[in-house]
């Protein structure tokens, strides 16, 4: 029998590669605008844009023309030398951020081992000008900061750490949103509070005012320093250009990377002036990062978000799409419901489902729709969709999850019971 081309490359992969992905049985070979295409041409709406990356979806000329035309002028110089795009787009990350200095780097991990770096470093530095300041790191339970050793030290999940052990020494976990749980860790010991002012891969949950404000104001009682990962929420997904920006806080330190280039890796690593006196020539760098087509990319990418308007756009998609969660979550409620929570900002968002086996069903039955979700921390939905989303996808999208609720509702209920008979939450 002969295998169609999909078959042909599962069954290479399935020889040739390191087996570190599960992925769904699709072939994508284009996309256009919100829609991704498959190799039989199908078009699938686009809520996941490539885990957080298509900021401007598919196929969109500002990032298209940019590749072509930086291609045939520069594509790599390495660190060596200059080139016209970091400093031109540090200067728009500056001021985006609240921050001084910027390094660049290829992918968010990359951006986080640089800010794990530069928090020891200061350390250090600041022991030699008489401050006690230590080398511990506090993270929060759920967080995710990547894969990298640095990185995958500061990751809470057990299981990403676990089979590399021993991981990086000196990092010390806290309980999401527990202030209490802080102050009693935090001592001059701690050279940094690490956090995500919303945390992505641990479920969309967002910190606190009162949490955030006592890492904030802790940090300053020592000199520690507060570094936020915007790897995920940053760059204008959550309406803002940063997510701590909804909280009125200022961090020292702050990581992007995802959307930053509109699909090409590039990541950054943003500090203030004082932070980056702790590194001088040779202490980092890299290769690859922070090259002339990234960062013209990411250029043009910022830029077309200013001129279009997009941060007003995804504020205003988000809410009517998190309006709309809500109203669902309330017409199922008699199933009881399936939702029991709706949480997130612009358009990084998240339906709590009540089971984990319901939250599978859900992301697979979207696929047979032809509408990219996925699933994270189990139960959680997540959504988030390139900020030229609109109105009318998500009325689609709603349409669909509506009819899966309603089509399964036995397993809802099932779901629902064997929850409730465990102690889990219900809605409301
Ligand atoms: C908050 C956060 N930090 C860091 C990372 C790691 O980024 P990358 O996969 O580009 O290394 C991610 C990826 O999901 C993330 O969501």
């Amino acid at each position: 029998m002969k295998l169609n081309k999909l078959d042909q490359i599962r069954a290479a992969e399935a020889k040739l590669l390191i087996p570190t992905y599960d992925r769904n049985p699709i072939l994508f070979v284009g996309g256009e605008g919100v829609h991704i295409v498959d190799e039989n041409g199908t078009k699938y709406l686009d809520l996941l844009s490539g885990i957080g990356v298509n900021a401007l979806g598919y196929n969109h000329p500002v990032v298209v023309e940019t590749i072509a035309r930086q291609s045939r002028a520069l594509i790599h110089t390495s660190n060596l030398y200059f080139h016209e795009g970091q400093a031109e787009l540090a200067l728009r990350l500056t001021a985006q951020t609240g921050l001084d200095r910027a390094f660049f780097s290829n992918t968010g991990t990359e951006a986080w081992e640089c800010a794990m770096k530069l928090a020891r470093a200061y350390a250090g530095l600041k022991r030699s000008e008489g401050v006690n300041l230590g080398t511990k790191f506090l993270a929060l339970e759920q967080s995710f900061h990547g894969r990298t050793f640095g990185a995958v030290s500061t990751t809470y999940k057990e299981k990403y750490r676990e089979p590399f052990a021993p991981v990086v020494p000196g990092v010390e976990f806290v309980r999401f949103n527990d202030v209490a749980d802080l102050r009693a860790k935090f001592s001059t010991e701690v050279c940094a509070i690490l956090v995500e002012a919303i945390q992505g891969e641990g479920g969309i949950r967002p910190l606190t005012q009162e949490f955030f404000a006592e890492a904030r104001a802790l940090a300053d009682s020592t000199g520690a320093l507060l570094i936020v990962d915007e790897i995920q929420a940053g760059m204008g997904r959550t309406g803002k250009w940063c997510a701590y920006q909804h909280y009125g806080i200022q961090p020292d330190v702050t990581t992007l990377a995802k959307p930053l280039a509109g699909g090409l890796p590039l990541g950054a690593t943003l500090c203030t002036e004082e932070v980056a006196r702790a590194f001088h020539p040779g202490m980092h760098g890299s290769t690859f990062a922070g090259g002339p087509l990234a960062t013209a990319v990411a250029i043009a990418v910022i830029d077309h978000i200013e001129k279009e308007n997009l941060l007003a756009h995804a504020t205003e998609v988000g809410d009517y799409f998190q309006s709309k969660l809500r109203e669902l979550a309330s017409r199922h409620s008699a199933i009881p419901s399936p939702i029991i929570a709706v949480r997130g900002k612009g358009l990084m968002l998240a339906a709590e489902l009540d089971s984990a086996d319901l939250a599978k069903l859900t992301v697979a039955e979207m696929l047979k729709r032809r509408i990219l979700i996925n699933c994270t921390s189990d139960t959680v939905l997540r959504f988030l969709p390139p900020y030229i989303l609109e109105r009318a996808h998500v009325d689609a999208a709603i349409a669909a999850l509506d009819e899966i609720f309603t089509e399964h509702a036995g397993v809802v209920s099932a779901a629902h019971s064997a929850a409730t008979t465990q102690g889990g939450q219900t809605h409301g």
